[in-house]
């Protein structure tokens, strides 16, 4: 395997922080060279330089938002054109929960965009890359949100949901090929700010799945070389996606992000 990865390179999509900068740093332990992306202005060089010297691997940083089609186009365009490819992980996405009605165009057309399209999109730019290597790795980053619709996130799940799919299609389509594509659908982990103050408010709810990213990190890259298809984080999630009933599981996590709406409207008003 180290031979092999020596002059090959795990490209990490949303790389800057939480579990993108988490698979970033477990992929550079294994001796992999890797790809930072994420959006400008996010300290990409400063986390760049720092796993090349802590890890004697090369690390390069490539800053962009997914937003555009244009711009996914161009980040396949610079690595196909610079480097060997044999690791991509989408990991990037975002999220929220707002009342449908009250959601302004751009963040649907965001969430969409930066969850769905571009890991398909970006997938699809470098599979020739992919092909190329000897054994390749996609991992694409799901939610256990893609396994029930949830009122007050709507968009969210359906994104998820799309990617899981997406996921499992693409792998039935590359059997026999040397390209190994797979999906996990991790629960809460405490990452950003926005995602903490979600799952404090979801009370015991939150904390049924909450797990650390480096945890996720290295559970996922162990599985996804073992070539495991769905990668799932904890029992609480494979329970959640088979046992549930979807007309249990719906109305449930709908009232528990509705709670935790009503709770953001307290204290907006009390404020
Ligand atoms: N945290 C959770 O509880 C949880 C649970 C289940 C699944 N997930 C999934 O796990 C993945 C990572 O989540 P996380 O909590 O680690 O998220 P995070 O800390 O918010 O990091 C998200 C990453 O995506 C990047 N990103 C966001 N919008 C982008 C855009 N328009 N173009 C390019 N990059 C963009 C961010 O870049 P910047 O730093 O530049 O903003 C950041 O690097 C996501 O796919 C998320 O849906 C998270």
């Amino acid at each position: 395997m180290e031979e092999q990865v020596k002059n090959q390179f795990a490209v990490v999509t949303g790389a800057s922080k939480g579990l993108g900068k988490a698979f970033a740093i477990e992929l550079a332990h294994r001796q992999f060279n890797v790809i930072l992306v994420s959006l400008p202005g996010q300290d990409l060089k400063q986390l760049s330089d720092w796993i090349a010297k802590e890890y004697q691997v090369q690390c390069f940083y490539y800053e962009t938002d997914f937003s555009l089609d244009d711009n996914i186009r161009g980040l396949a365009n610079w690595l196909n054109d610079n480097f060997d490819i044999s690791v991509l992980i989408n990991n990037a996405g975002i999220g929220g929960s707002i009342r449908f009605e009250e959601a302004d165009v751009d963040y649907i057309n965001t969430i969409i965009q930066v969850n769905a399209k571009a890991p398909a999109i970006l997938t699809h730019q470098l599979l020739p890359n992919l092909k190329r290597q000897r054994q390749s790795y996609v991992l694409n980053v799901s939610s256990i949100a893609a396994f029930s619709p949830i009122g007050y996130k709507t968009v969210y799940p359906a994104s998820k949901a799309f990617i899981h799919s997406f996921t499992r299609s693409l792998r039935v389509e590359l059997k026999g090929t040397n390209v190994f594509v797979s999906v996990v659908n991790p629960g809460a982990m405490a990452t950003n700010n926005q995602a903490c103050v979600r799952i404090k408010k979801q009370g015991i709810f939150g904390k049924l799945t909450l797990q650390k990213p480096e945890r996720v990190a290295r559970l996922c890259v162990n599985k996804l070389f073992k070539r495991k298809a769905v990668i799932m984080v904890t029992p609480v999630t494979w329970f959640l996606s088979v046992i549930i009933p979807l007309w249990l599981k719906v109305p449930f996590l709908t009232w528990v992000v509705k709670r935790e709406l009503k709770h953001e409207k307290s204290i907006y008003n009390r404020g």
